[in-house]
């Protein structure tokens, strides 16, 4: 059968992936940055999942105000890097998992939660940049990703956005229909978006560390807690994209201790600001 082995959480600012394109990750600026993921591409590469079910939003780049799923599966079998305005990003092709895609997508949704199965999309920086600082920087032609990935788009753009808890209820769902796909596979969730930042208005630049990190110790030891955040407390303390986080809490709700099973080991934790206008946030967390 298949089963999840471990949790990846990170943010994706865009700035990210374009400092690794333009070949300025040495920088002063970047190097901090970077450095903070030189363990997790090792730790990829020691444990080199079969699939990755990747959580992130889409920044009105596939969907927009015509069309907004609340939660969207990706079940084809590849997606290209969308081009956002300055061009596309020159990283690999994504290459899907389109028969595990669609008994996540049978399974998730008999289980009450109603999701849009989408068959072709492109993807955005939500994406491709929490592939690029976990994988490093690939050849756009000849390189590839480590594995097949399962794009899971959640609105977390426009309102209403799904809650906290909802978020960790669909990880637990999500984690039993990987449970039940009769095929020896090790599958990694990654919830990625966060950490603190707001965009616009008179509030752009905020930052809040204080709330992150008390974000991060709630989401590893106390996670139902974590769900339990309302909206309005992310936009208050954490900005009005810091709302992105509860993409967090469908990674985390799909690990094994919310059924049952022992805590996760924390195999790596790392914070830093400043990258753009974000607080970047990184753990990694794995069933024993
Ligand atoms: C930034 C962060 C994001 O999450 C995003 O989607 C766009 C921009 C930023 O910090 O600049
Ligand atoms: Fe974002």
């Amino acid at each position: 059968m298949a089963r999840i082995t471990a949790s990846v959480y990170t943010s994706h600012v865009p700035a990210i992936g374009a400092a690794l394109d333009h070949g300025k990750s040495n920088e002063p600026y970047w190097k901090p940055v970077f450095q903070g993921y030189d363990f997790s591409k090792q730790w990829l590469r020691d444990n080199r999942p079969d699939v990755i079910f990747l959580v992130y939003n889409d920044h009105a780049t596939a969907f927009s105000l015509d069309m907004i799923p609340t939660f969207a599966i990706g079940t084809a079998a590849s997606f290209a890097p969308a081009d956002e305005g300055f061009g596309r990003r020159p990283v690999p092709v994504v290459q899907g998992h389109p028969e595990l895609a669609a008994h996540i997508a049978q399974s998730v949704i008999q289980q009450d939660f109603d999701l849009t199965i989408v068959n072709k999309m492109e993807v955005d920086h939500g994406l491709t940049v929490p592939l690029s600082l976990m994988c490093g920087q690939q050849d756009p032609v000849t390189g590839a990703w480590p594995c097949p990935v399962i794009p899971f788009a959640v609105n977390v753009v426009q309102y209403p956005v799904p809650s906290g808890r909802r978020c960790f209820m669909l990880g637990q769902a999500i984690a039993k229909a990987v449970a039940s796909f009769d095929e020896d596979l090790k599958v990694q969730i990654w919830g990625t978006g966060g950490m603190s930042h707001q965009l616009q208005g008179p509030r752009a630049g905020l930052i809040n560390k204080a709330f992150d990190n008390a974000f991060l110790d709630k989401l590893i030891a106390d996670p139902a807690a974590a769900a339990a955040i309302p909206h309005i407390d992310y936009v208050r303390e954490a900005g009005s994209e810091g709302i992105e986080l509860v993409m967090w809490l469908i990674a985390r709700g799909a690990m094994a201790d919310i059924t049952g099973g022992k805590p996760p080991n924390v195999r790596h934790r790392f914070y830093h600001v400043p990258a753009s206008n974000t607080a970047v946030g990184h753990l990694i967390l794995e069933n024993s």
